[in-house]
């Protein structure tokens, strides 16, 4: 995989335009961009068609979690829309989790397409042990991403959503064969913003991780198109 293939722009606006200004910016050098819930509210599918017409992918970062046949159904419906990767809430549990795969294999049998990825979210990076405590898990956040994260394996998903904290341990748990998407990176040239535990994108691949995502450092860049260079110029 090139290093270009393994870096993913979070694409965090809140209107179509700011969206497809900095796709049309970025796509010459990105191939894939994050939408979360922020730009998918305000926007909708429309934001999906905007990445597609670009020719790049979408990671569709709406992070399901409900019953089981509701989460399936979305799954579905994002298979349709053709997105290229998308999560769901480990925490959901088994049937959660086993029933959406089975959805997105399912539905892209059927539409005769690759299936889009389906990666599981463990625990948040924003909530500790204490946290973590105060809604009644016992674990610890560590033994809780590695519980969570071979139940994902379990159930058939491709891999989970991973802060360069847990690459080295999601690797050694769960094997070679799991992708590890990353997210909280920093080049060092740029700001940290909120973002605390943090690791640069080339410390994230040499850790393990299959892709990394980066938002501000690119898209609040003088120049995202250079920043979005530099950052894979260090990966490589
Ligand atoms: O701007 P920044 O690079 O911090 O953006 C990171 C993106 O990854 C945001 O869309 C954020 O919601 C997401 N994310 C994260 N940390 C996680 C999970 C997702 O920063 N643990």
């Amino acid at each position: 995989m090139t290093k270009q293939n393994q870096l993913i722009v979070a694409l965090d606006v809140s209107s179509l335009s700011e969206a497809e200004k900095l796709v049309k910016t970025l796509s010459p050098v990105v191939k894939t961009f994050k939408i979360g819930k922020e730009l998918f509210t305000s926007a909708g599918p429309e934001a999906v068609k905007m990445v597609h017409a670009h020719k790049a992918n979408v990671f569709l970062d709406l992070k399901f979690h409900d019953i089981p046949n509701t989460v399936a159904s979305a799954c579905e419906a994002a298979t349709r829309l053709g997105v290229w990767m998308m999560n769901v809430h480990a925490i959901g549990g088994k049937s959660m989790l086993f029933n959406s795969v089975q959805a997105v294999h399912k539905t892209s049998q059927e539409l005769k397409v690759p299936h889009p990825k389906i990666v599981g979210v463990t625990v948040l990076t924003s909530l500790t042990d204490a946290d973590l405590k105060e809604v009644g898990v016992k674990g610890k956040v560590k033994e809780e991403v590695e519980k969570l994260a071979l139940l994902v394996q379990q159930c058939g998903l491709d891999g989970v959503v991973a802060s360069g904290q847990e690459i080295e341990l999601i690797r050694k748990v769960a094997g070679n064969h799991f992708l590890i998407v990353t997210p909280g990176v920093r080049p060092t040239w740029a700001a940290h913003g909120d973002q605390k535990r943090i690791i640069t994108p080339k410390e994230a691949i040499e850790k393990g991780a299959d892709f990394v995502v980066v938002g501000r450092p690119i898209t609040q860049d003088r120049d995202p198109r250079v920043a979005a260079e530099k950052i894979i110029k260090e990966m490589e």
